[in-house]
């Protein structure tokens, strides 16, 4: 592997939503900052939008990591919402909360699950959070359930916190729903790297990966390049990174210049056209 012969102790550019690798970013800081605060002041439903390869899989990883080290608050992830009927979804959401028996009827879980929050959240004090990611894939009957849960309150909180990860196209999915979109406490879309931020994050995931060699592995103006072919987005950014370090050491090149991400710019526009 190439990084072994760059004396990394890790893949610096692997594509996987690994929270060790995430560099903070504004918009990925301030997400993060927000979704806690909404969290712990129990305000319901907080909602994430961002473009593809944006890291919202990785942010959700984060979260869940940050709250992990607080013993009062417990969390559960569902990575991918795909259910077949209403009564799937809510056996799935109270297995997941932990709830025995098996029922018989869709109305017996949610039943079921709003008795589990209040002795959870009310009697022991907890906060119950409940992460989805790709949630532009909620169907409108999960969506429904969803909306119900959010229902479940006492006079002065929300006994679920509720935070929905999804593609820009959720939102007017979620507006086309009534009472739900009304229920959003805090909707935030995360951006795209600047420049700066597009520099820094290559440096951060080099250092992360081991790599503490004084000189720059990538040049200025290659960096230049990477931000203008990727716009900033940290899949992409990986991506053409991974490439170029591959490419810096079957040419044996003691930089990753300009001319080297040009050649893998063609490289991949070549390879779009046939
Ligand atoms: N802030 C960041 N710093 C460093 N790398 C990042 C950052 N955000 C995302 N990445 C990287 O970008 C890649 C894609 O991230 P991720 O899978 O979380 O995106 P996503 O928004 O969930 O994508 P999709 O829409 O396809 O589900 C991963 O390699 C991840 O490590
Ligand atoms: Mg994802």
């Amino acid at each position: 592997m190439y990084y072994n012969i760059l004396n990394l102790s890790k893949e610096p550019f692997s594509t996987s939503p690994d929270p060790y690798f995430l560099y903070p970013s504004m918009s990925h800081q301030q997400a993060l900052q927000r979704l806690e605060i909404a969290i712990r002041l129990k305000r319901g439903l907080s909602l994430i939008l961002g473009d593809v390869g944006i890291g919202k899989t990785t942010l959700a990883r984060v979260l869940v990591q940050n709250l992990n080290q607080d013993n009062t608050i417990v969390t559960h992830m569902i990575f991918d919402p795909t259910y077949d009927s209403e009564f799937q979804f809510v056996a799935y959401l109270a297995k997941l909360f932990g709830i025995r028996p098996n029922f018989r009827s869709a109305l017996d879980y949610k039943e079921a699950i709003e008795r589990f929050l209040f002795k959870r959240c009310v009697d022991e004090e907890n906060i119950v959070v409940l992460i989805i990611d790709e949630a532009q894939k909620l169907s409108a009957s999960s969506l429904e359930i969803l909306r119900t849960l959010l229902n479940y309150e006492t006079n002065e909180y929300k006994l679920l916190q509720l935070v929905v990860i999804g593609q820009t196209e959720l939102l007017p999915k979620l507006k086309r729903i009534r009472n739900f979109s009304d229920r959003i406490s805090l909707k935030y879309m995360i951006n795209p790297f600047d420049i700066n931020e597009t520099k820094a994050m290559i440096q951060f995931r080099l250092k992360q990966a081991g790599y503490n060699s004084g000189k720059g592995l990538f040049s200025d103006t290659a960096m230049d390049m990477i931000y203008q072919y990727t716009q900033g987005y940290p899949r992409q950014i990986a991506n053409i990174c991974h490439l170029a370090l591959e490419e810096f050491l079957m040419q044996e090149r003691s930089v990753v210049d300009a001319d080297l991400i040009d050649e893998i710019i063609e490289r991949g526009r070549k390879v779009d056209l046939d």
